[in-house]
């Protein structure tokens, strides 16, 4: 039997801004369907190297390689349509349109990728069908006719990865998922991204400052501080590892 290979590979991943090294040399591997979390102190570089996988930046050096093929050069368009999703730490939505048109206008160019000025009512039809699909799966069907800005904060970071979906990721990045959510919205929105790895068949790298959500959802986790990979390991490794401790665990868990 051929080995399985990574989904995902970084090799040496290196950006400066100025003479800040934001990320410094930065290597590791990401299997199929792992659930894998980036913890690290602020400022540590996480969602620079997010930008730097999804292309929104390009790195100085190194190699990000997804399913065996580089992304350094490739466009953000050009690397969702490989396959490559993403959520941002501040959810990126359209607040004026309605929280269905959000979704189906991610559908629709998903659909139909010539941009043809022209669409047959067929594609919208199915725009709209795969779009409440993906809103009752958020648990936000019956906010559908709302307006984004209406949502509540964690509502509004649910959207935010249902537009993601829409875009039919299979490595889907999630920036600080439950940032700004109480505790009871944290673990509801814990489960449902497990939910979502589960059915929409997705490997998922999130970055994460809460506690609980890092332990109870991650199977490998890998600590970035001051832009180099302190360390990486499985969770109950991670939580035991000194310098992680002395880095960063240590006031977090304290
Ligand atoms: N466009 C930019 N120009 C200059 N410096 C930047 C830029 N983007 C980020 N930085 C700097 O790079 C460093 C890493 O920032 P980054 O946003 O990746 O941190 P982070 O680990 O995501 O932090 P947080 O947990 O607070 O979200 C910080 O010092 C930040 O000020
Ligand atoms: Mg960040």
């Amino acid at each position: 039997m051929e080995p399985i290979a990574p989904i995902l590979e970084l090799k040496g991943l290196s950006k400066a801004f100025g003479g800040l090294k934001v990320t410094d040399d930065v290597s590791f591997k990401v299997m199929p369907r792992e659930i894998s979390v980036v913890i690290g102190p602020n400022g540590a570089g996480k969602t620079t190297l997010f930008n730097q996988i999804t292309g929104h930046l390009r790195p100085d050096s190194g190699r990000i390689l997804f399913k065996g093929q580089d992304l350094v050069g490739r466009t953000t368009q050009q690397i969702v349509a490989l396959g490559v999703g993403r959520a941002f730490q501040v959810a990126s939505l359209f607040l004026g349109e309605t929280v269905l048109d959000n979704i189906r206008v991610a559908c629709l160019s998903k659909l139909d990728q010539t941009r043809k000025p022209l669409r047959p009512v067929s594609d919208f039809k199915r725009a709209t069908k795969r779009a409440m699909e993906i809103l009752d799966s958020l648990g936000l069907a019956r906010y559908a006719a709302r307006q984004a800005h209406e949502l509540a904060h964690g509502d509004q970071k649910l959207l935010d990865i249902g537009i993601a979906l829409a875009l039919e990721p299979v490595l889907l990045l999630l920036d600080e998922p439950t940032s700004g959510m109480s505790p009871e919205e944290r673990h509801l929105t814990r489960e449902l991204v497990r939910k979502l790895w589960k059915d929409f068949n997705l490997t998922l790298i999130f970055i994460e400052h809460d506690m609980d959500t890092v332990f109870g959802l991650a199977q490998s986790v890998r600590v970035l501080q001051s832009g180099r990979l302190l360390a990486e390991g499985p969770p109950e490794e991670i939580r035991k590892n000194q310098d992680v401790i002395t880095a960063y665990l240590g006031e977090e868990v304290a």
